[in-house]
């Protein structure tokens, strides 16, 4: 979704802001814009539809200023195009904004009977109208003025040419974070715009704003009582946004997976009780004992892992568990019980879906709890406690290793209360050591690539393929065929393997193939009278599971049955990955598609 990135400072604004904003692009954007206060006090503006790299390569040498705003835009109202593209001006006020400002229709109808000629189609242009038009001495109490009109969400920042030196960023459902150099400052809409200039960031809370010059900053809320903020520092490494010589991030990260999962589990094994210690859950046993519930939430994948999730809950500590995606839950009007545990799940801790179903829950008392792997982001902000996975900076936009790592942090989270219930002290040794042979495990699998790439590029020539699981492969099969048409844009249905007699058998033929989870546990021999269905009607069956033989097999370590839904994705997200290359897909930025979804 969209960027934003800004600076002010001793140094030229530019190259941090296409610097920065080449870092955003992994969030998906359509155009991409500049606006600077050049050291003469004039506003400075380029913007266009495309990449950031044409439109750097664009700029005049004497493109440059002090205090600049820099801006990716994901088309939501109006067209991709130069003219819709941000930064938005008005007079000497030159405005970026993610999110959706929903009265734009009605304000954008005032400014025009007032003679004002808005020259895009989009909602952000009433912004910098709205602020010029204040009489306000100060930037602050302009936007403040401004942002009282505005119904929706944003993250915005604001430069004027009649404040120089000054910044103005405000926040509302869209992330901002600031961060702090030595006499100088930057913001951003992701910490991956500041890593590369500064460790030290401040996040802003909803409803807050900041004025930013060089030397510091001060914040407030919308009605102008000022705020305190501590500072926290950034962990991630800078390389950790780069390739680092791979061709794609989704490859990088999906080899990135046996480190991630270390992480994941780094510290949270007692070797002692056979359990798991989670910092975070905030959650004394008495308080786990109480939980008569447990409800998960997330998006996509997200969701998907969740799912994992609830059946490793239920198996470990017999806890009734359910996923439910959170884009559905906050509509529907949940019944929020007071012993049920309610969990959200997100890798970017931005998406709106997920925060809101988050807000929904605490605002009707519900206590939740976030598995998160962005650090300090708006989801695990807002939850009571939570996890966080520790994976990493994720930046292809499918979900690779940071899926694997929600279900590992699940598993830690399902030993940790099953041994306050009642897994025994052999059950709990028997998960743990499961667990801790996981990054080994992963390594094996990959090291199958290059035999499921040759699989991948045969499959790559169908127009749809089914994918089959049964209870513990349910699951993956679902998060298979997410992957495989996000990335291939091959169609692709999951099917619990024992609906397909009820409906989906119609489909099968051999234009059709299916992927089918094969677990070796107790439901083996159903899933192979599934597959004997398939077979029967000529269909080509692909296995991935641990008993399964042949050209179309894929084998993966066997672990505990439990844990099977966490390295059997593993073939999937490398069939996706080498299906999407061999039809030459844009892997890491597939059509249509955001890395985190930060808008209704
Ligand atoms: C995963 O491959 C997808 N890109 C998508 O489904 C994603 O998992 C979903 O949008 C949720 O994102 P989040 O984990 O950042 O909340």
């Amino acid at each position: 979704m969209c960027g934003i990135v800004a600076y002010t400072g001793p140094g030229d604004a530019v190259p941090i802001l296409t610097e920065g904003l080449a870092r955003l692009e992994y969030r998906g954007y359509d155009s991409a814009g500049l606006a600077v206060v050049g050291r003469s006090g004039d506003l400075r503006v380029r913007k266009a539809e495309g990449r950031v790299a044409a439109l750097a390569a664009s700029l005049p040498a004497r493109f440059k200023g002090g205090t600049g705003i820099g801006h990716t835009r994901w088309a939501t109202h109006g067209e991709p195009s130069d003219d819709n593209a941000h930064p938005h001006v008005a007079g000497s006020v030159a405005v970026v904004h993610n999110g959706i400002i929903e009265n734009a229709d009605e304000l954008r109808a005032k400014l025009e009977a007032d003679g004002v000629v808005l020259t895009s189609d989009t909602d952000t242009e009433v912004l910098p109208h709205l602020i010029a038009r204040s009489d306000a001495a100060e930037l602050e109490d302009a936007v403040r003025e401004a942002l009282s009109q505005i119904v929706g969400t944003y993250g915005i920042a604001v430069v004027d040419t009649r404040h120089p030196g000054v910044l103005v960023v405000a926040r509302n459902g869209s992330p901002v974070v600031l961060g702090i150099g030595e006499k100088e400052m930057y913001a951003a809409s992701d910490v991956a715009a500041l890593v590369r200039y500064t460790r030290q960031v401040v996040h802003l809370d909803d409803g807050e704003l900041a004025t930013i010059r060089p030397d510091g900053f001060r914040t407030s809320t919308l009605d102008a009582r000022t705020t305190r903020k501590e500072p926290s520092v950034i962990e991630t490494e800078d390389a950790a946004y780069d390739a680092e010589g791979y061709t794609h991030f989704m490859r990088k990260e999906i080899h990135e997976q046996p480190a991630a999962v270390e992480r994941a589990l780094r510290g949270r094994l007692d070797g002692r009780f056979h359990t798991a210690h989670l910092g975070g859950l905030d959650l004394d046993p008495r308080e786990a004992r109480a939980i008569r519930r447990v409800k998960i939430l997330g998006c996509g994948s997200a969701y998907y892992a969740g799912q994992v999730g609830a059946q490793l809950i239920e198996e470990l500590a017999r806890i009734p568990a359910d996923a439910e995606p959170a884009s559905e839950f906050r509509y529907r009007n949940p019944v929020v019980e007071a012993d049920t545990l309610y969990i959200a799940v997100s890798q970017s801790g931005e998406t709106y879906d997920t925060l809101a179903a988050v807000q929904e829950l605490r605002r009707k008392g519900g206590r939740v709890l976030g598995v998160v792997n962005a650090v300090g982001s708006a989801i695990a902000r807002e939850c009571d406690g939570g996890v966080y996975l520790h994976a990493g900076p994720e930046i292809a936009v499918a979900s690779t290793k940071a899926y694997t790592s929600t279900a590992v942090v699940f598993a830690l989270l399902a030993l940790h209360l099953g041994r306050i219930h009642d897994l025994s002290p052999a059950d709990g040794r028997r998960i743990a050591e499961g667990l801790r042979a996981l990054p080994g495990q992963i390594e094996e699998i990959l090291r199958q690539e290059d035999r499921i790439a040759a699989l991948a590029a045969d499959l790559a020539k169908y127009r749809s393929m089914l994918f089959v699981g049964r209870v513990r492969g349910w699951p993956v099969a679902r998060e298979g065929a997410q992957k495989l048409k996000e990335v291939s844009y091959i169609h692709a249905e999951a099917y619990p393997a024992s609906e397909l007699k009820h409906g989906p058998l119609a489909l099968i033929s051999p234009d059709l193939p299916a992927v089918a989870i094969v677990p070796d546990d107790e439901l083996l021999d159903k899933n192979r009278s599934t597959l004997g269905e398939i077979r029967a009607r000529h269909g080509r069956v692909i296995t991935i599971g641990h008993t399964e033989a042949g050209e179309d097999a894929v084998v993966v370590p066997k672990n505990e049955p439990e844990l099977d839904a966490i390295l059997l994705p593993i073939p999937l997200q490398l069939l996706a990955y080498h299906a999407a290359v061999a039809l030459g897909h844009d892997v890491d930025k597939p059509r249509n598609l955001a890395k985190s979804v930060t808008v209704d």
